[in-house]
Parts: structure tokens; C-alpha cells; sequence
């Protein structure tokens, strides 16, 4: 049975959202995740809009946002909370794990395959029916509210074969798959984002078609929105187009000399 959630009347558009541009149905499929308790992952290269996208969502959803960028240090009680001595006396300090829980809130754990194996043991029993919380160290089962989602994300290009999700983890997440926003979208993105001209956006976004083409042959990555924009950010404020691609698109794409070279090349084709 699904309980309606009070948030806050939506509009399809409020100027204090985040901006994101939906690419597909991601925005209905988020709300109907949210509504009906249901757990989200987002798989996607880096820079497609995952992190922008879940911003939006929360603000749509009137819902406190609580991120933790992953690492391989990240441990269970980074995301619990611990003890901590404070004036002579050890008080417990909430994580944002579960400062997420107490106010129902979304929690969006970001490159979570990086995070240690301890930290699938503490989501496990928030993302089935359960939706519960133990805290060994207070002794407190917590019993995620209404409001508390939990939004997962990682890029599958980085995988390692150490670093998957386990099936299980996997398996508790309804998923979405992320790539860059086919061309007339990603152009008005760019033109929002950076205030560039849609035709000089379009342009940028070609080129981005022909640079990633060169994924997996010369590159492991290809070019992301989140340069475009900055390049687009770079051009607008009227530095020329070849020079912004130089440091946007080029520098930070490889550090390989011959790579570099091609991808020079690739540019001055492109808008000579
Ligand atoms: N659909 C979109 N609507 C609005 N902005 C977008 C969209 N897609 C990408 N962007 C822009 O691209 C930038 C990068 O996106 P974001 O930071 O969300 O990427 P990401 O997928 O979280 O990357 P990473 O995996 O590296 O964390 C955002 O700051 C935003 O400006
Ligand atoms: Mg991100």
C-alpha cells in the first residue's frame, strides 16, 4: 500500500530548483520510486547530469538532501555516525546516513562501489521492505520514515573487476541508465548553463559527437557535458573557440602527446 507523502505542491518548473533538463521519463520514474519506497540507482559516465539530476529531484520533492561522495576509505560508521569526545564527554554524532533517516530525507551515496564492503552491510536492510536502520553502537533500530529515499550512484566505466556491486546490492536498486543528452538536448543545456549562443552550443555539441567517437580506440572516457560547459562557459565570456578548447576539451581529456595531437586536429577540422 502506498501512503501519500505531503511535499510540496509541484509545478513542472520552479526557478529555485536546480536546473535539469529531463533527457526521458527520469523525473516520473524518480517520483514514483520516491512515492512508493522504492530504492534508485543511477549508472552513468562521469559529467552526464547524475548529481544535477538528483538535486533536482529533491527540491522538487521538498525533501532534504544529504550527499557523501565515496571513497575507498569509507567506512559503515562514516555513514552512521560515531562517538565523539566532545568537552570531557562522548556524545553520538548521526551520520548522513542516518541524519537521512531521522528527518526523512534522500541520502545519495555517490560512487558507492568505491566504499568499503561494510557499507553494503548497513544499506541491506534499508533497501528491502524492512527499511530499517540498526546502530549497534546506540542500540537503536531506526525505521526509515515516508520521506527517506536512498539514491545510489557510480560510473560502470571505472569498474574494476574488485569493484562491482555484488548481485545482491544490485538487485535492490530500481536503475537508471545515464548517458549524455542526445545532441539538441545537450545544446540547450549547454546554452542554459553557460548563456552561449544555441547555434555556437550546437557547434560545441558536433564536435563532442566526433570526439567521443574516439572512446575505447584513444580515449577511456568521452568528452563529458560538464567540460562542454565549461567551454562554452569560456567562450562566452569571449575567449576564442579553439583557444577554450584547448584547456576544456583537450588538456583534460589525455595527457598523451599523439593523443593530444589528434584531438588538436580533430578541433581545427571542426571549426575552420
Ligand atoms: N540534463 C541536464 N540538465 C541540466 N544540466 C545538466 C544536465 N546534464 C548535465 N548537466 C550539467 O552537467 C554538469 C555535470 O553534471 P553532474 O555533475 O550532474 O554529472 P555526474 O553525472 O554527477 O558526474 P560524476 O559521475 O562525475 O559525478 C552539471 O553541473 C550541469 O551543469
Ligand atoms: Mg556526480
Amino acid at each position: 500500500m502506498v501512503t501519500r507523502i505531503a511535499t510540496r505542491a509541484t509545478p513542472d518548473a520552479d526557478p529555485d530548483w536546480p536546473y535539469y533538463r529531463p533527457v526521458g521519463r527520469e523525473c516520473e520514474l524518480f517520483e514514483l520510486a520516491f512515492r512508493h519506497r522504492l530504492p534508485l540507482l543511477l549508472k552513468g559516465p562521469t559529467g552526464c547530469g547524475k548529481t544535477r539530476f538528483v538535486a533536482h529531484m529533491a527540491a522538487r520533492l521538498g525533501r532534504p538532501l544529504h550527499t557523501v561522495a565515496c571513497h575507498d576509505d569509507l567506512t559503515a560508521a562514516d555513514l552512521t555516525g560515531r562517538h565523539l569526545l566532545q568537552g570531557g564527554e562522548t556524545r553520538w554524532s548521526d551520520g548522513p546516513l542516518t541524519r537521512a533517516v531521522r528527518e526523512g530525507g534522500i541520502c545519495y551515496l555517490d560512487e558507492v562501489v568505491e566504499a568499503r564492503r561494510d557499507v553494503t552491510v548497513v544499506i541491506h536492510p534499508l533497501t528491502d521492505d524492512r527499511r530499517l536502520l540498526p546502530l549497534e553502537r546506540t542500540g537503536e533500530q531506526l525505521h526509515a520514515p515516508p520521506g527517506f529515499m536512498l539514491v545510489v550512484s557510480y560510473n560502470p566505466g571505472y569498474q574494476h573487476v574488485l569493484k562491482n556491486l555484488k548481485p545482491s546490492t544490485r538487485q535492490r536498486f530500481v536503475s537508471i541508465e545515464f548517458d549524455f543528452p542526445p545532441p539538441a538536448v545537450e545544446a540547450e543545456v549547454l546554452a542554459a548553463e553557460s548563456g552561449l549562443s544555441g547555434e555556437r552550443c550546437a557547434a560545441l555539441v558536433n564536435l563532442a559527437g566526433r570526439l567521443r567517437a574516439l572512446k575505447g580506440r584513444d580515449l577511456d572516457e568521452g568528452v563529458s557535458t560538464r567540460l562542454l560547459i565549461y567551454c562554452a562557459t569560456l567562450v562566452q565570456a569571449g575567449m576564442p573557440i579553439d583557444e577554450a578548447a584547448q584547456y576544456t576539451l583537450v588538456e583534460p581529456l589525455s595527457d598523451d602527446p599523439d593523443i593530444r595531437a589528434a584531438l588538436r586536429e580533430l578541433i581545427r577540422m571542426t571549426f575552420s
